[in-house]
Formats: structure tokens, sequence, C-alpha cells
């Protein structure tokens, strides 16, 4: 028989719920017919304790510091595979086979292009514009170029549109940076690996060879890897609410784009390697982590503490390796804003406020100096971001679509306002 939770409440009155199983993992009230059975909503701002949908992507386990995508630990997808095969495995739920793998790479390649048209929608930003404000704007425009995989019941047009994102964000990204710079956009060279070709598209100019350093672009592909999905976090979910309506993918995406552009979400790589330069020398830290543990001061330790993870985020021990692996590579060993990061991370993991909260390191606190070591400035940070993240959300938008208990997601809200009351003609109110 299966399991039941009972809600009991008033006078004696009581309704039952079935529990559901995971694969692994806590188990779930199926609250669905809560308000139909009881008249009442549940309130849980943030959602801390609601699921909002059945998922068979990516798995965390923030109390034991547990990443897989598929099933498949992070720590071995980092070092085994690179990001188109990752990417596949995200997409198509398992690893390809050589055949499997070749085609997809193909097909990705066959789209990194942009329509020439679309590339001149930059010239509409200032040149100062923040990357992510050019990216939400470019990759929801997309949706008027490429009608012909906007049909969102159509199985094919979905693959389609799903590798013309994951294909074209690097040649929009680089196009971002590239018009922040004044510089000509470089065209994509398809016989580079995805990340190789991203580099290219970046840091190339009409007027030298580039030739992408290999133990670089695995840092960057790393990079990718670890973005690639993380379950509902804050864009995910919005990319998911904005498909429940039916919205196109292009424009799905662009609002998940908008919403990880936010400080306490993609933001935060950016906002650690700037509060890195901020405390500016390891003898500043104990007063910089005062003003963090004063609560008046509105200080806080970016890079540190999730809402998942209360444990070491397994991304972080990856991304303090890669940059150990960059640093070294470039001459850097002795990077300030590294020993900095280090030193913070030492006192921090020390210390009782840090503790008693599990507040520990996220990928984002190294992620800044990695990046900032491979020349990739700080306000494209979170561009780098929503580039890999793109194959989590995109996969996200089809496993929803495919689904067909999935339904146009609509909270209910605890309602505080004014009960009913009638308009006062202007002259006689107060
Ligand atoms: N520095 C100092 N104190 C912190 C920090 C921090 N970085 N993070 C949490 N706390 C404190 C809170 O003030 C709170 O203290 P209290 O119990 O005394 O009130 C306690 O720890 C619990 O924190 P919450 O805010 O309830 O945790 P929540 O899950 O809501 O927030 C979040 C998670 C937003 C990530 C938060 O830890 C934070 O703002 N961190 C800094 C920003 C950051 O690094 N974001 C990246 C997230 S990872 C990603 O998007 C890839």
């Amino acid at each position: 028989m299966s399991e039941k939770a009972t809600l009991t409440w008033g006078n004696g009155r009581a309704a039952e719920f079935p529990v559901l199983k995971g694969s692994v993992g806590p188990d779930v009230i199926d609250i669905r017919t809560l308000y139909s059975e009881t008249g009442m909503f549940t309130y849980d701002p943030g959602y801390t304790s609601t699921g909002s949908t059945k998922s068979a992507i990516t798995y965390i386990d923030g109390d034991q510091g547990i990443l897989l995508y598929r099933g498949y630990p992070i720590e071995e997808l980092a070092v085994q595979c690179d990001f188109l095969e990752v990417a596949y495995l995200i997409k198509h739920g398992e690893l390809p086979n050589q055949a499997q793998y070749d085609d997809w790479v193909m097909r990705v390649k066959r789209h990194t292009m942009v329509h020439e048209q679309l590339a001149r929608f930059f010239q509409g930003f200032r040149r100062d514009a923040h990357p992510m404000a050019s990216l939400v704007g470019v990759v929801g425009a997309l949706s008027a170029f490429y009608h012909d995989s906007l049909d969102i019941n159509d199985p094919e047009h979905r693959v389609i549109a799903a590798i013309r994102l994951i294909a074209k964000l690097p040649t929009i990204v680089a196009m971002a940076y590239k018009y922040n710079m004044g510089q000509p956009f470089m065209y994509p060279r398809n016989e580079l690996s995805y990340t190789a070709n991203f580099m290219h598209m970046m840091f190339a100019t009409p007027c030298e060879k580039y030739e992408p350093n290999p133990v670089l672009v695995r840092a960057l592909d790393r990079i990718l890897i670890l973005h690639a999905d993380h379950e509902q976090n804050a864009s995910t979910s919005t990319v998911r609410l904005a498909g429940s309506s039916g919205a196109n993918p292009f424009a799905c995406i662009a609002a998940g784009i908008a919403c990880l552009w936010g400080p306490a979400h993609g933001g935060a790589n950016e906002a650690a390697l700037a509060m890195l330069e901020r405390i500016g020398d390891v003898s500043k830290i104990p007063d910089f982590i005062a003003r963090v543990k004063d609560k008046n001061s509105g200080v806080k330790l970016m890079g540190f503490g999730h809402r998942v993870y209360k444990h070491y985020d397994p991304r972080a021990k990856l991304m303090r390796e890669t940059c150990y692996e960059v640093l070294a590579e470039l001459g850097l060993a002795n990077d300030r804003l590294f020993k900095l990061a280090m030193a913070l991370e030492k006192i921090a993991l020390e210390d009782d406020y840090f503790v008693s909260r599990k507040l520990y390191p996220n990928v984002d606190f190294y992620s800044g100096i990695v990046q900032r070591a491979l020349g990739i400035p700080t306000n494209l940070f979170t561009g780098i971001f929503a580039l890999a993240r793109t194959v989590g959300w995109i996969a996200q938008w089809n496993e929803m679509i495919s689904d067909p208990e999935q339904k146009i997601g609509r909270p209910r809200q605890l309602y505080t306002g004014a009960t009913r009351r009638d308009v006062v003609p202007m002259g006689k109110r107060a």
C-alpha cells in the first residue's frame, strides 16, 4: 500500500496526501489536491520546501555535497568528458557512443554562425552595455529569426531549437565581448572544439593568428561542465515557468538569462571577485569578516553559502584545482587575489559564524579568479555561466514540454492587502 501523509487542522479535521518516492533523495508529499480538499494553500516564499516538478536530469544532495548529472558524479564527468559530451548526456539522458558523439558535434558545429542581420542587432546597443543586457535582448531576438524551430509541439523543432541555442550562445557571448571592445566579430572556426572555438571568437582578431592554449581550453571547458545544470534553481525555474505558458524556447532562455544576471545567482562570481579586489590585502581580512558578521552592515561573503549545499560545493573543489592548473600554466602561481581567496577561505572555514550556518565556498568563489586569468573580463563572467547553463535550461524546458503532468505555472498567495472597500471621490480623499 502506498504511503500517505495526514494533515490535521482545526477541530479534528484531517486530509490524506500521497507520499511520492524519487529514485533517490527525500520523499515528497503530493499536495495537488490540498486546496480542493481543505480550502487552504501552502505558504513557502523562496520555495524552500516545494517541489515544482519531477525531473530525471540532475540530482543534488546538498548535505553530502553530491552533484549528479543523469546519475554520473560531477567529479567523473569533469575529468573524463568534454563539454559537448556532457551536453549530450544532459539532453539525451545517456553518454554518447563515438558515432553519436561525432554526429552531435557535427550538428552543433553546423549551427555556430548567427544570421548576419542578428549580428547587426548589436549596433543598437551602447558600446558600454553590460553583456548580460545584450544577451537578454539578442537571445530573445533569436525567436524573430528562426521561425522554423518555434513549434514547441513538434519534437523535431524542439531538437533544432536546442542545437541552435547550444551552438549559437558562444558566438553571441563572444560578440557581446567584441562589441564592448570595439573589435570586429570573429566568425566561428568549426575545425576547433566547442570551447576552443569560443576562445577563438573571444580572443582572435583578423590581424593575428590565434591558437588556443590547450590547458586553458580544458580549464574553460571544465567551467562549462560544472555550470551546465543544477536542477530547479532560480533561472531554471524561470525558464520552466516561462515555458509553461507555451512561450518559444528562445524567449524562455532569454528569461533564464535575465534571472541568472542577479548577484544572488549567476552574478555571484563577478561579485566575489569585486569583493576580493575591495579587501585588497590579507591583513584586511579580519576587519572584513567582522563586517560580514555584523547583521547591520549588509555585507556578505560573496561566493559563500548556497540554498542547497550545506556542505562543500563539489564544484568548488574542482574549480579550486582548475585554478591551480591555470595559474601555474600562466606563471601566476603567486596571484594576489588567489592567495587572498585561499586565506579568506581558510579563516571563514574555521570561524563559528560560517561553520554553524554551514556556509562553505560555492563554485563562484574560485571561478572568477580562473576566468580573470583566462583573460575574460569580469562583466562577462555571468555570460559564460549563461552559455554553459543553456544546456541545462533547454534540457529542462524540453523535459517540461514532454511531461503530460505539467500545467501552466501559477503560484498562489497569502493576501495581506486591504479588504473590499468603495472608491471615495477625489475631493473627499484624505
Ligand atoms: N555571507 C554571510 N552570511 C551569509 C551568507 C554569506 N555569503 N550566506 C548566508 N549567510 C547567512 C544569512 O545571513 C543567514 O544568517 P542568519 O541565520 O543569522 O539570519 C544564514 O547564513 C542562512 O542564510 P540564508 O540567506 O537563509 O540562505 P539562503 O539559502 O536563503 O541563501 C544564498 C543562499 C543566496 C546563496 C546566500 O548564501 C548568499 O547570498 N550568498 C552570497 C552570494 C553567492 O555566493 N551566491 C552564489 C550562489 S551559487 C550560484 O548561483 C551558482
